[in-house]
């Protein structure tokens, strides 16, 4: 809101001339870089937005639950008002624990429990040992309560809320009920990287930058290709800019930055888009083959430069306001904000299953990356796209605002931390 306001205030006259009353004379004969062109007009990533067909993107709606754009999901439960049974649990420990295992089911317990001395391999631990439920003397409304929904006793619980967003139906959580009150044992481990507590952090080794081991520096490479091409308009990019190693020595590490012509932050992604559409006259939707290859080859001009991404800028608090609101918000079936996973106050530096949840500074500075998990490359965006639908909410297209504000903090988050593009992981 406030940038928006701030950006009318900006293009009326009176704006300008405050603007430059308040800047005085200093500025007079400053020579200022002419504005890159921009189609400022329509959606710069496909539209109207499909999700990805191909594993590992689910092809159910998600509709019902919050999205970072909509408000859908039921409202929480009131603290302190839990659900009366009308009967002790008489629900099937055996069908419980199937239940609790089931990996298809929202990931299962085992994502962030352990549960006693059948714990299946790689349990995480975002959440407490359970192994010994049934010796804490937790009633049967508590255990039912707490799985159906936990905010009733914890509004900042993040387990997901399994009864009341519809995971499991109330005969199911009696059953997984019945299978907590058996557990009354310990998990003996078979060894350290069976054990969330002593399991080792995975440490990334290898050469980013030799294509026998990373398959992104075929991307690179396209993209520098492509770079030197001329578009539907008969000019390259390199027509304009015939020197890019030191033309963009710096400049993919000072983005996104406020666009005071558009609405919102401009990433490299978007930038590419919106450049190319106005100078090549090529059309490089966001996510596209071509816009993912330029992406990777701009930040790769500028790798080694500290990233560096002005918190101060005019419109850029509103921006990273707006992000701090999106980042707390609960989305999706399972009911996760992006400060659940990743801030150490929560989840962060735990372990869900196999995958140790990462704080927001060090996650961007190597995007694009390689995914040895899918052998693709994905950008930032679809990165947030996959923390939207790995969640079971639906994500947004690649040029939604909401992402760019997410994009603009997190980036300020990480302002100092060099460029090494493209990246390899897990
Ligand atoms: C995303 C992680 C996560 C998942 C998945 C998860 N839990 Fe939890 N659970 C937690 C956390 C964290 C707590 C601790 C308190 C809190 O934040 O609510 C908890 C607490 C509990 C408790 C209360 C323990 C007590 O001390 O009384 C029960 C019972 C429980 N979980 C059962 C389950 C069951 C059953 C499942 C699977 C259907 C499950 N949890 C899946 C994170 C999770
Ligand atoms: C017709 C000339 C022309 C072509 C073709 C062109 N550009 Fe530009 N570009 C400009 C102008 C003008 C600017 C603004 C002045 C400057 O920064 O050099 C600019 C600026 C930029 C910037 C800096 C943007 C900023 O935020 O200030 C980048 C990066 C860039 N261009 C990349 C590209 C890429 C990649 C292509 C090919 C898709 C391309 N340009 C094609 C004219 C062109
Ligand atoms: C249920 C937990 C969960 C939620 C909620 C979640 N993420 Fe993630 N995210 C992960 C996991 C797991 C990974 C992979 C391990 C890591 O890097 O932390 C990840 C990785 C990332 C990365 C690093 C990408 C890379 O390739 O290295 C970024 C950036 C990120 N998440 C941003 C977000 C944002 C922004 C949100 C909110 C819109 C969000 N996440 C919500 C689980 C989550």
């Amino acid at each position: 809101m406030g940038m928006r306001s701030e950006l009318r205030h900006r293009a009326s006259g009176i704006g300008f001339l405050a603007a430059a009353l308040t800047c005085g004379l200093a500025v007079v004969g400053v020579a200022r870089a002419a504005e890159a062109p921009l189609l400022l007009d329509g959606p710069a990533s496909a539209s109207p937005w499909k999700r990805y067909g191909n594993s590992p993107w689910p092809q159910t709606s998600f509709a019902k639950y919050n999205t970072l754009n909509a408000t859908n999901s039921p409202p929480a439960p009131a603290a302190g008002t839990p659900r009366k049974l009308a009967a002790a649990i008489a629900g099937d420990p055996k069908k419980g624990k199937d239940l609790a295992f089931d990996r298809a089911r929202g990931g299962g317990c085992l994502t962030c429990h352990i549960m006693g001395p059948d714990t299946q391999s790689l349990p995480g631990n975002a959440g407490p040992d359970l192994s010994l439920i049934s010796t804490f003397g937790r009633t049967d409304e508590w255990l039912f309560n707490y799985v159906y929904d936990a905010r009733v006793y914890n509004p900042d619980s993040y387990m997901p809320p399994w009864g009341a967003h519809g995971i499991f139906n109330d005969e199911e959580i009696s059953d997984i009920v019945a299978f907590l009150k058996t557990l009354k044992a310990p998990k003996e481990f078979t060894g350290a990287l069976e054990d969330p507590a002593k399991r080792p952090a995975p440490v990334e080794t290898r050469d980013n930058f030799d294509p026998l081991v990373n398959p992104a520096v075929w991307e690179l490479e396209k993209g520098e290709a492509l770079y030197k091409k001329a578009g539907a308009g008969g000019k390259a990019c390199a027509t304009c800019h015939a020197d890019p190693k030191a033309a963009f020595k710096t400049w993919a590490a000072t983005m996104p930055k406020i666009e005071p012509r558009l609405k919102k932050p401009l990433s490299v992604e978007e930038f590419v888009y919106r450049h190319a559409a106005a100078t090549t006259g090529d059309k490089f939707p966001m996510q596209s083959d071509e816009n993912l290859q330029l992406a990777v080859y701009l930040r790769y001009l500028a790798n080694g430069q500290p990233i560096h991404v002005d918190p101060n800028s005019p419109g850029a608090r509103e921006a990273i306001a707006r992000a701090e609101v999106l980042m707390e918000r609960r989305i999706g079936q399972l009911d996760f904000s992006c400060n659940d996973c990743h801030t150490a106050k929560k989840a962060a530096n735990k372990w869900v299953r196999g995958q140790l949840l990462g704080e927001f500074r060090g996650q961007i500075s190597q995007l694009p990356r390689w995914r040895t998990r899918d052998s693709q490359v994905w950008d930032l965006r679809k990165r947030f796209q996959w923390c939207n639908v790995a969640i079971r909410a639906d994500e947004l297209p690649p040029d939604a605002a909401e992402y760019a504000d997410i994009e603009y903090r997190l980036s300020v988050l990480n302002n100092g931390i060099p460029l090494k593009v493209p990246g390899i992981g897990h």
